[in-house]
C-alpha cells in the first residue's frame, strides 16, 4: 500500500541508493581497467627495452625508435609470433638453403682504364663499369621462411633504408598481408646499404628492429644506388628461385606507387597463360643520348637503336616459373644500368613478350602532373598500378578508393583505354 500511495519519495530514496551502487561499480570497473592496462604496457614496454637492448638501439637512434613504440602495441601480438615461427624454424625438420655467398671480395676492375672510350665516359659509368662483373653478395637479412606454403601473390618493393614511412603505408595499405578469397598474400622489400656512412651507423639497427617487428626485410650487401638497381633484381630473382617453390605470382614495384590489390587478383584470375608478364610496356623505345636526362646511356655501353620491349619498373606482374626462368636468363647476360630494361633483356633471352595492359600507369594516370585527375580516386579504383604517390597520400588515396560511397552511379568513369 505504502508503496502505491508514497511513490515519489520511496522511488526516489531507492533511486539514490541504486545511483550509488551503480557509481561503485562503475569505480571499481574503471580502476581494474586502469589497472590491467598498466599491467599490459608494463609488458610492452619491457618487451620494446628488451629489443632496443638486444639490437643495441642507444643514443642517438633511441629517440628514432621512440616512433615504433606505438607500433609496437599494435604488434605485439605479431612480434609474439614472430619469435614462435622463429624458434620452430629451429627445431623445425624443415632444413632451408642459406643464401650461398658470404664475404664480398669483388674488386674494381681497373683494366678499363686502359681505354680511351673508358677514360672519356661520366663519372657514374665509370663506376658502374668497374663494379660490373661483380653479381654476388652476401645477405644482410634473409627471409628463408617467407614463402613457406602455398603463396598465391607474393609483394615484392624495391626500397632504400630511409624510406622508411613509405614501408610504413605500404604495410597498411597494398602491401598489407592478408589472405583474400583464400589466396595468400606476402610482402618483401628489398634493400641494399646506405652509400652514406653516417646514414649507414644509425639506420641499420633501425631497420634490423623494423625487420624483427614485420620480418619483411631482404637486404644485400651492395650499395643502393640508381645503377645498382640491377643488381637488386638479379639478386631479387636469385633469391625467389632458392626460397620460394609455390609461389603462383609476383608483383614488382617501386615504394611510391599505389596498387589495386583487387584489380590485380582479378587480372590474375582471368589470365589462363604460360610465361606471363604484364605491365605499362614500352616497346620499341629509343635509348636516350642526351647526357642531362637521367636514363642517360652512353653508345658505349649500349649501340642499337632500340631497347627491346621491357615493362616499367613502377610495378608489373609475373608468374612465378617464369621468374625462376629469368633468373637463368639474366645470368647469361652483362649487366646493364636501367633495370628495367635490363629485365627486358632478359626476357628477349627467353622469347617472352610482355603484355601491355592499360591498368598500369607507371608514369601516372596522365602526364599533366597537375591535372587533377590524378587526384580522382574514381580512377583509381580501376587501376592495378598508378605511379606516382607521397606516403600520406597513397594512404589517403587508399581509403577513398576502398570506401563504398565513391563512384556510385553518378561517378563518371571516363575511359583511359
Ligand atoms: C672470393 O671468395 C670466394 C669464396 O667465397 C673464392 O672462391 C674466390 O676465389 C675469392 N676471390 C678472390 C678474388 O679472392
Ligand atoms: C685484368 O687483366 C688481367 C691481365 O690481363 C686479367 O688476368 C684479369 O682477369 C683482368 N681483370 C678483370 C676483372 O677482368
Ligand atoms: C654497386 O654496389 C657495389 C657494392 O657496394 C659498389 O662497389 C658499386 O660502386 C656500386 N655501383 C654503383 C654504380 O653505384
Amino acid at each position: 500500500m505504502e508503496l502505491i500511495t508514497h511513490p515519489r519519495s520511496v522511488g526516489l530514496r531507492d533511486k539514490w541508493r541504486m545511483c550509488r551502487r551503480v557509481g561503485l561499480i562503475f569505480l571499481l570497473a574503471a580502476v581494474a581497467l586502469t589497472i590491467f592496462q598498466r599491467s599490459r604496457s608494463n609488458t610492452y614496454f619491457h618487451k620494446s627495452q628488451q629489443t632496443q637492448q638486444q639490437f643495441g638501439l642507444h643514443g642517438s637512434s633511441q629517440r628514432r625508435s621512440l616512433r615504433f613504440v606505438p607500433e609496437l602495441l599494435w604488434n605485439w601480438g605479431r612480434v609474439n609470433s614472430v619469435a614462435a615461427t622463429e624458434e620452430s624454424s629451429v627445431s623445425g625438420r624443415d632444413v632451408r638453403r642459406t643464401w650461398d655467398i658470404t664475404i664480398n671480395n669483388c674488386s674494381a676492375n681497373y683494366n678499363l682504364s686502359k681505354f680511351q672510350w673508358f677514360m672519356e665516359l661520366e663519372n657514374n659509368f665509370k663506376q658502374f663499369l668497374l663494379y660490373r662483373h661483380c653479381r654476388h653478395f652476401p645477405m644482410i637479412i634473409n627471409q628463408p621462411e617467407k614463402c613457406k606454403g602455398e603463396i598465391y601473390l607474393l609483394i615484392v618493393v624495391k626500397s632504400i633504408i630511409t624510406q622508411h614511412d613509405r614501408r610504413e603505408v605500404i604495410r597498411k595499405t597494398w602491401g598489407r598481408e592478408q589472405e583474400i578469397d583464400g589466396k595468400k598474400i606476402k610482402t618483401v622489400f628489398l634493400l641494399g646499404t646506405s652509400s652514406n656512412e653516417a646514414e649507414k651507423a644509425n639506420h641499420q639497427k633501425l631497420l634490423e628492429y623494423e625487420n624483427y617487428i614485420y620480418g619483411d626485410i631482404l637486404q644485400w650487401d651492395f650499395m643502393d644506388s640508381f645503377f645498382n638497381l640491377t643488381l637488386k633484381e638479379i639478386h631479387f630473382l636469385k633469391w625467389f628461385s632458392m626460397y620460394c617453390t609455390k609461389v603462383h605470382y609476383i608483383f614488382k614495384g617501386d615504394d611510391d606507387v599505389f596498387v589495386g590489390v583487387r584489380n590485380v587478383l582479378e587480372f590474375l584470375g582471368s589470365m589462363n597463360i604460360k610465361n606471363l608478364f604484364a605491365g605499362d610496356v614500352i616497346l620499341k623505345a629509343k635509348p636516350i643520348r642526351k647526357k642531362e636526362n637521367k636514363y642517360y646511356i652512353p653508345v658505349a655501353l649500349y649501340d642499337k637503336t632500340l631497347y627491346p620491349a621491357y615493362a616499367g619498373g613502377g610495378g608489373f606482374l609475373m608468374d612465378g616459373p617464369l621468374a625462376r626462368k629469368l633468373y637463368g636468363a639474366c645470368e647469361t647476360l652483362d649487366l646493364f644500368p636501367i633495370d628495367d630494361v635490363f629485365l627486358g633483356m632478359c626476357l628477349q633471352v627467353l622469347q617472352v613478350a610482355p603484355i601491355k595492359h592499360n591498368a598500369f600507369k607507371t608514369f601516372g594516370l596522365v602526364h599533366d602532373k597537375k591535372s587533377k585527375l590524378n587526384r580522382e580516386p574514381c580512377f583509381f579504383k580501376d587501376m592495378m598500378v598508378v605511379h606516382k604517390l607521397l606516403p600520406q597520400d597513397l594512404l589517403q588515396m587508399w581509403e577513398m578508393v576502398n570506401s563504398h560511397r565513391i563512384c556510385s552511379q553518378n561517378c563518371i568513369h571516363l575511359d583511359l583505354h
